[in-house]
């Protein structure tokens, strides 16, 4: 079956997210202070868009994207997709994780299937997650169990389980983020495939640079400002082309410096135009493959992921000139 007739049949339209004036304060527990991690978060999302996310570690990243899907409820401001508020498990998000989150005794078929709405007529489920199962190319594994696949694979199953509702936004939080490096790779143009197949707008978690740059419409980079407490947006980046990026393009590694420059990464680049960045030196600075353990170790063995459905002829570099927003 062809991407364009899933597309056609069950693809739901993209939907725009308003995050308005969004903070999360967490009550203290044991006698702790009442903690503020976001604050004052302004963000409007267009329909079909794709919104990377970078800032340090713990600094709320997750938190918005839990907040987006109606599994966290701000304490400041509000959430609405499509116009509607977000008041609790929003149907019309569905969520992706580092982690595959597959259930052990089930085929990775019937994992897909878990996905499915409630009460979806069993021939018509069939058949979408014969669909899914093909857009992300597991035709050949959908009998198998999680354990006898590859990560790779398995975030692919856990892919498809996500988009088997056909969301109107996809909330990946750093989806490939456990992937080998060429694992990743392929999974970032399997990502790319699926917005064109079924364009949810996406918004993503990552801690890598080049992942955002070749993926997003826009990125957002989170963290403190002046040292007031709670992350809030320090800057969004608009990313110059259109996707297939070249990921070797001298615009984008320009960005690339800007960006980590903008993580407190001030060694690389130095002599690229972009290497100055007005927003340096926050104090909550990472690397972006620094921050996390599970980030900065990309497990290679065992995860040989052979099976991308599609390659991918990357274009030329358009030269579009990149823009800059500053919301402070
Ligand atoms: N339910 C919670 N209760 C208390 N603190 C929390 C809760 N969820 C997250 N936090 C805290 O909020 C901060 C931001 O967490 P998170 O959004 O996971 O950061 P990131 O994804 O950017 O690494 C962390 O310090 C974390 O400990
Ligand atoms: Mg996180």
């Amino acid at each position: 079956m062809s991407i364009t007739t899933v597309s056609e049949r069950t693809a739901v339209p993209a939907l725009p997210v308003s995050v308005r004036g969004v903070g999360r304060t967490f009550a203290g527990s044991n006698g702790q202070a009442a903690r503020r991690v976001l604050r004052g978060i302004d963000l409007e999302i267009e329909p079909g868009e794709i919104i990377a996310m970078i800032g340090p570690s713990g600094c709320g990243k997750s938190t918005l994207l839990r907040q987006i899907s109606g599994l966290d409820a701000p304490t400041e401001g509000s959430i609405a997709i499509a116009d509607t508020a977000v008041t609790g498990i929003d149907l019309r998000c569905a969520v992706a994780f580092q982690e595959p989150r597959l259930l052990p005794w089930r085929s990775i078929e019937r994992n897909v299937a878990v996905g499915l709405p409630r009460g979806t007529d069993s021939a018509a489920g069939a058949e979408r997650v014969t669909e899914l199962i093909d857009l992300v190319g597991l035709e050949g594994s959908k009998q198998l169990r999680p354990r006898q696949v590859s990560g790779g694979m398995a975030q692919r199953a856990s892919l498809a389980r996500a988009l088997a509702r056909g969301p109107g936004v996809l909330v990946l939080d750093e989806p490939f983020g456990a992937l080998d490096a060429l694992t990743r790779l392929r999974m970032q143009d399997l990502l790319l495939d699926i917005h064109a197949a079924e364009p949810a707008t996406i918004v993503l978690v990552t801690h890598d640079v080049d992942e955002a740059l070749y993926l997003a419409d826009r990125i957002v980079l989170l963290g403190q400002v002046d040292g007031a407490e709670g992350s809030t947006i320090r800057r969004i980046l608009t990313v110059p082309g259109t996707r297939p990026r070249d990921r070797g393009d001298a615009t984008l590694a320009g960005l690339r410096a800007d960006l980590l420059e903008g993580l407190g990464v001030h060694s690389y680049h130095a002599s690229t135009p972009h290497a100055s960045s007005p927003h340096s030196g926050s104090p909550h600075a990472s690397s972006p493959h620094g921050g996390d353990a599970a980030n900065g170790d990309p497990t290679s063995s065992g995860d040989s992921d052979s099976t991308s459905p599609r390659t991918r002829t990357v274009a030329a570099p358009d030269g579009a000139a990149s823009t800059t927003k500053d919301p402070r």
